[in-house]
């Protein structure tokens, strides 16, 4: 049985008391779920302040991304290694904004998540069509194209340590979710690409997530879902109420659905 996984990912969001504020109320509400794995991933410059608030908690830290090298001349950049310092558990890798704003390609996104492996982190590894690649019937082969090259040369013993986030571009921040449907359609088919490239046991063991538009209204009904494991959450994440919410019913959907 896969254990159910619901990250935040604040994005650029959030100052040193606002995120303060927001793990205090999560660690408030959520204290007592321990079926789900929970993960915030805040900016790196509230990272520290979150990370003493969470200590000790059953929320988990989670960076939102990594170079690939782990020191030197690289102005800018965050080293898995320093998230690793900072108490980090996971690492969101390739993330849709960071293909589209910052040029990240699939061979980026390996070598990010082989050093987040390499370093001890849990990487999220999204992966996820643009909405003209779904209207000309292009979605299974971007999502071959992300898994099977973002995943390149990771080992049976290192896939189980990665996530895998099916987020649809479509449906990131605009509202128009995927319909639960539509998302285990392309859920199956991502079990299936790591079928081929390891086992049926490592491929059922796998947890995916699905990522764009989620909410407390519809996290039932993706949750349901025989090859959803779980939830990416962007907008929704940034308030105690409804990533609360978006936790608790998680929970309550898996502990009613078993498929085996
Ligand atoms: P959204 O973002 O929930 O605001 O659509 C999801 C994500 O980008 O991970």
């Amino acid at each position: 049985m896969r254990k159910p996984i619901i990250a935040g990912n604040w994005k650029m969001n959030k100052t040193i008391s606002d995120a303060i504020e927001l793990v205090n109320g999560l660690k408030r509400n959520l204290y007592k779920i321990e079926d789900v794995d929970i993960v915030v991933c805040p900016p790196s410059t509230v990272l520290s302040d979150t990370a003493e608030v969470l200590m000790d908690s059953n929320i988990h830290l989670g960076g939102q991304n990594i170079f690939w090298e782990e020191k030197g001349a690289f102005t800018g950049e965050v080293s898995a290694v320093f998230l690793k310092d900072l108490g980090c558990r996971y690492v969101i890798v390739g993330h849709s904004e960071r293909r589209q704003y910052f040029g990240e390609t699939n061979e980026g996104v390996n070598k990010k998540t082989k050093t987040a492996l390499r370093t001890g982190l849990f990487p999220i590894v999204c992966v996820g069509e643009k909405l003209n690649e779904r209207e000309s019937g292009k979605t299974f082969d971007v999502i071959k194209d992300h898994v099977t090259n973002g995943l390149k040369d990771i080992n049976g013993k290192e896939i189980l340590n990665c996530v895998v986030a099916y987020e649809p571009v479509w449906a990131i921040g605009t509202g128009k979710t995927a319909t639960p449907q539509q998302a285990e359609e392309v859920h199956k088919f991502i079990r299936g690409l790591l079928l081929e490239m390891y086992s049926k046991e490592i491929s059922s063991s796998i947890r995916l997530q699905y990522g764009g538009s989620v909410t407390p209204e519809n996290i039932s009904s993706l949750m349901e879902m025989p090859d959803i494991d779980g939830a990416l959450v962007g907008g929704a994440s940034l308030k105690v109420d409804s990533f609360s919410e978006i936790v608790r019913k998680s929970s309550e959907v898996k502990k009613r659905c078993t498929y085996s």
